[in-house]
């Protein structure tokens, strides 16, 4: 088998991190390329999920692995949270799309998520802990939401000089 192909990950501020996605039309090929490629790009950069937002492709699909072995591999297509628990807490995040940034988010501690398998099957998600805050976290993407955006205006605007300067700088170099 073939290594997948890494994908670029869009960095904020970057305005197509805003988008809103789109469902997934069909559970095909396509997607299971798409799928694949989007695994390799988050496993390289070490993150623990990849909304399809962050490759520039707005369709709603999320994977995810929050196993310590990075291999527990799990895809989201056309999530829909049905139930979120009341009882919230916050917790530190990074971001993909953020580098070197980590702030409190506040979010429900468990979630009940209804999504499509990489076969096409509907399958009921529960999940707590980590894996509800990193659900979460990655279905706000596909809303075109990053999370500093729950933080105060002033810590947003820092954030944003900072990751512009560091861009630019990577460009030079
Ligand atoms: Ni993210």
């Amino acid at each position: 088998m073939n290594t997948p192909s890494l994908l670029g990950i869009l960095c904020y501020p970057d305005p197509r991190l805003h988008t809103v996605a789109r469902p997934v039309a069909a559970v095909d090929e396509r997607l299971r390329g798409l799928i694949d490629r989007m695994f390799a790009t988050m496993y390289d950069a070490n993150g623990i999920g990849l909304a399809a937002t962050q490759v520039n492709v707005h369709e709603r699909l999320v994977v995810i692995d929050v196993s310590e072995e990075r291999n527990q591999p799990m895809v989201l297509i056309n999530p829909e949270i049905e139930w979120a628990s009341p009882e919230k807490r916050k917790g530190e995040e990074g971001c993909l799309s953020v580098p070197g940034i980590y702030d409190g988010v506040e979010r429900s501690v468990a979630v009940r998520v209804r999504a499509l398998d990489r076969d096409g099957q509907s399958r009921l998600i529960e999940a707590e802990g980590m894996l509800a805050v990193c659900i979460q976290h990655e279905m706000d993407h596909l809303m075109g939401k990053v999370f500093v955006e729950y933080l105060s205006p002033l810590k947003q605007g820092r954030i944003k000089s900072k990751l512009v300067k560091a861009q630019r700088e990577a460009l030079r170099s």
